[in-house]
C-alpha cells in the first residue's frame, strides 16, 4: 500500500510533462484550464452565422475536418495510437488526446450550457472563446465589447493553428498554413483575408 503513491507519480509524470509541452505551445487556444465563460455550442453561434449574407461560417465549419475531430478519436486507429503512447484508456477518454480534439470536456458543469456538445469536436468556441457572455446581439456587433466578454479573433492565424497542428500530434506530418487555411477559410462578409 505504501508504494502506491510513488507508482502513481511515476505513471502520471510522462503525462504531466506531455501536457506542459502542449500548453506552452498553445498560443491563445481556449484550453479547458483557461475557461472563464460558459460554452453555448455551434448551433447557438450558427443562428447568426449561417446565411450567405452572414458569411456561412456554420456550413463551412460543418464540412470541415474540425467538426469530426471527436469522431476521429473513436476509431480503432485512434485507440491503437493511444495504446502505443502508453495510455491505458481509450483515445476518446484520454485527456492528452481530448485536449486538441475537443472543448469543454473536463470543466465545471456550470460552464457548459445545455446546447453545447463536446461531440462537435474543434468548434467555433474552441477557436473563438466560450461565447455565453459575448453572444448577445448588442455585444456581438461591437467587437471591443465582444473581446472584453471573451471573444477571441486570432491575430496571428498561422501561429494559432500551429498551437494544435504541431509535432505533439501523434499523426502530424507537416502543416502548410496557406493550403490548410484555404480548406477552412471563413470571413465576415467584405473582410476577406
Ligand atoms: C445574435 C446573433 C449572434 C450570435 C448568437 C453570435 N454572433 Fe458572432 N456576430 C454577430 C454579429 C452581428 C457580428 C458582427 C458582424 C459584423 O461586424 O459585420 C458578429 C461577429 C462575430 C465575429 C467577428 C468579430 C470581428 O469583428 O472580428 C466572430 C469571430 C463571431 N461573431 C463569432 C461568434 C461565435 C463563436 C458565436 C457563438 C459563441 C457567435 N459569434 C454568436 C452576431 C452573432
Ligand atoms: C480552427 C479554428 C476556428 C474554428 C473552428 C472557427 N473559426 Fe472562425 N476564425 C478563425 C480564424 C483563425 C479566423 C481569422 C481571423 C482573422 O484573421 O481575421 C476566423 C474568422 C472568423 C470570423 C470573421 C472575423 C473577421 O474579423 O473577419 C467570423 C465571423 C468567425 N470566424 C466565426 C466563426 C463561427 C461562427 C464558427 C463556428 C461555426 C467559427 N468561426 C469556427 C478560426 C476558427
Ligand atoms: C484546438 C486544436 C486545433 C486548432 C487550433 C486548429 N486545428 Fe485544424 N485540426 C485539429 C484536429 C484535431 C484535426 C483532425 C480532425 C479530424 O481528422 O477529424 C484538424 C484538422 C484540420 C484540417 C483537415 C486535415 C488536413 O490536414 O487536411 C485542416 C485543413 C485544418 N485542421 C486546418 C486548420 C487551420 C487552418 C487552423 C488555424 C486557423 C487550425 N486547423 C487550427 C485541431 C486544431
Ligand atoms: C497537439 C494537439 C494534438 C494532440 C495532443 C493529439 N492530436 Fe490527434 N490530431 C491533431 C491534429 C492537428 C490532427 C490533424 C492533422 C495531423 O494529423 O496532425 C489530428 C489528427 C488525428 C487523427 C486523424 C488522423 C487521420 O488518419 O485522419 C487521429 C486518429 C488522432 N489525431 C488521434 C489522436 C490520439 C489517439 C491522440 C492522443 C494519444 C491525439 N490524437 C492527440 C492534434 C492533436
Amino acid at each position: 500500500m505504501q508504494k502506491y503513491p510513488t507508482l502513481a507519480v511515476l505513471f502520471l509524470l510522462p503525462l504531466m510533462l506531455y501536457s506542459g509541452n502542449v500548453l506552452s505551445n498553445k498560443q491563445n487556444i481556449t484550453l479547458s484550464d483557461d475557461v472563464k465563460h460558459a460554452y453555448v455550442g455551434v448551433e447557438t453561434c450558427g443562428m447568426c452565422h449561417k446565411s450567405a449574407q452572414q458569411g456561412e461560417q456554420l456550413n463551412i465549419w460543418k464540412k470541415s475536418a474540425h467538426a469530426l475531430a471527436y469522431l476521429a478519436l473513436q476509431t480503432p486507429k485512434a485507440d491503437s495510437i493511444a495504446l502505443t503512447k502508453g495510455f491505458t484508456t481509450k483515445a476518446a477518454e484520454t485527456e492528452a488526446c481530448l485536449k486538441c480534439h475537443v472543448s469543454g470536456y473536463n470543466i465545471d458543469k456550470e460552464l457548459v450550457k445545455a446546447k453545447f456538445k463536446m461531440e462537435d469536436g474543434v468548434q467555433c468556441e474552441t477557436c473563438h472563446g466560450a461565447g455565453n457572455d459575448y453572444k448577445s446581439p448588442s455585444i456581438m456587433k461591437d467587437k471591443e465589447k465582444a473581446v472584453a466578454n471573451g471573444l477571441i479573433v486570432p491575430a496571428d492565424r498561422e501561429a494559432f493553428c500551429k498551437g494544435c497542428h504541431n509535432t505533439e500530434s501523434p499523426t502530424f506530418i507537416s502543416f502548410n498554413y496557406a493550403d490548410q487555411w484555404a480548406k477552412i477559410k471563413h470571413y465576415k462578409p467584405g473582410n476577406e483575408k
